[in-house]
């Protein structure tokens, strides 16, 4: 008969605990049985140890399997998931969606909120008037069966060890574990049962992983857990770039707005579509929905631009009780700001950083985030037009945009986005969008 005091103990003495015994003690943070102390404890005791790569894998199995895992057998199309560690200005997973439907899969998409810096797609979304994220599994399906792809809210059935484990972690020092944020990740995202999966793990200042190494080292833990044998799902990881915003706007109703204009080919957005691209190649050929990730790459493009992924958009958003003709007037019914007010850069030269944490916190300050769960966030708010790295301007040019609830507001966003543009005489050197892929 295992306990918890045992899992604690064989972790703490190197001795990794069996999967049943992993199982045994997810089961028991999802129950009840297992008491907070003991998962703080559990969870320092993975943060100090770690797990063998078969120990993370049965930990991510233990947390799905605690609670319900959906099915898609009524659906004939091969089922399709993408994560994203989570950035700024990052609005690919409403572009690369509808993309991916378009293409023939299936994407039921369990997404998060924002928290701290980094944005939420569900967040996003919710700038769109009407449209509802907590759905009921009816519903999913009926969203699905409409447009191919859902962008949802997860529900407290979906892995509970994991949301009973992340939130003692929050406040026990011991959310930084490749372990624990791999086995985290993919207990939520195995619950959907994919059939092939792209991660996209974001390095850099606006990023959850700050070094290139740790961002491999969790890339090859989550595509090593998403690989394992008898799952059924093909997984692979990019590492891209995110030091500036990967678009020129962080906020919800912006980053919409910016979807919708790169969806409907009234703005070109080379690096949002280089890195959805290049998600949807990787996606495609695990899939088997094409021969490798260069069809996979053309397939996604075209998709882009001939106007099938934004019809696979508008019809999600309209079955998700948003306006039926989103496309064409989903701008005008965005929500805005009472007052915008440029910046503007103080010295002549070229944009050699761009600080994307500091602008995700400019956004929160705006009241367009959360500092802790349950903040109620003000979607109008937020940055636009920010100047990309590597652009040559003169002083007083104009390097972004704020939309704010008010002058006090933007006064202060204002003192933040002037600090995380560096100004220096010399270009910098072009940024790698992609740094390196793994799987
Ligand atoms: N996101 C998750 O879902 N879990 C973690 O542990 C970290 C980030």
């Amino acid at each position: 008969m295992t306990s918890a005091e045992e899992v604690i103990s064989d972790i703490r003495y190197n001795r990794e605990p069996a999967a049943a015994e992993l199982e045994w003690f997810a089961q028991g943070l999802a129950a009840g049985y297992v008491s907070d102390s003991q998962a703080g404890a559990f969870a320092m005791a993975v943060c100090l140890r770690g797990l063998s790569p078969a120990g993370r894998t049965a930990l991510s199995l233990a947390m799905r399997d605690s609670g319900r895992i959906f099915r898609w057998d009524r659906f004939d199309a091969p089922v399709i998931d993408k994560h994203s560690t989570g950035g700024v200005g990052d609005c690919v997973t409403l572009v690369l969606v509808p993309a991916i439907a378009a293409c023939g899969g299936l994407v039921p998409k369990i997404s998060g909120r924002g928290l701290g810096h980094t944005g939420g797609t569900l967040d996003k979304l919710e700038a769109i008037s009407g449209l509802e994220t907590q759905v009921s599994e009816d519903q999913l399906g009926e969203i699905l069966n409409e447009s191919g792809c859902a962008i949802v809210g997860t529900t407290a059935d979906i892995a509970p060890a994991d949301k009973r484990l992340y939130a003692v972690r929050d406040v026990t020092a011991t959310v930084q574990s490749i372990d624990l944020i791999a086995a985290s990740i993919l207990s939520k995202k195995l619950a959907v049962s994919p059939q092939a999966l792209v991660f996209d793990v974001k390095v850099g200042s606006g990023a959850f992983m700050k070094t290139f190494q740790e961002a491999q080292a969790l890339a090859q833990a989550m595509t090593d857990i998403a690989n394992s044998d008898g799952l059924g799902c093909a997984a692979s990881a990019l590492i891209t770039e995110m030091n500036q915003p990967l678009t020129p706007a962080v906020g919800n109703a912006v980053e919409v707005k910016e979807v919708i204009e790169v969806l409907t080919g009234t703005h070109q957005n080379q690096d949002l579509i280089k890195v959805v691209t290049a998600l949807g190649g990787e996606v495609m050929a695990n899939s088997g929905l094409s021969s490798g990730t260069q069809d996979g790459e053309a397939r996604i493009l075209a998709a882009i631009q001939d106007g099938r992924a934004a019809e696979k958009f508008e019809r999600m958003v309209s079955a998700m009780g948003g306006p039926p003709n989103f496309l064409e007037d989903g701008i005008r019914t965005l929500p805005a700001a009472k007052i915008t007010q440029e910046v503007r850069a103080p010295s002549s030269g070229y944009i050699s950083h761009v600080n994307g944490e500091l602008l995700g916190k400019a956004v929160v300050d705006l009241g367009g985030g959360r500092r802790v769960e349950g903040d109620t966030i003000d979607p109008s708010v937020g940055l636009s037009k920010i100047i990309r790295r590597g652009e040559k301007v003169d002083r007083g040019w104009p390097i972004a945009l704020i939309h704010a609830g008010g002058e006090e507001k933007a006064a202060e966003a204002e003192r933040t986005v002037q600090a995380a543009f560096e100004i220096l005489q010399e270009p910098p050197s072009a940024p790698r969008l992609i740094c390196d892929r793994v799987g």
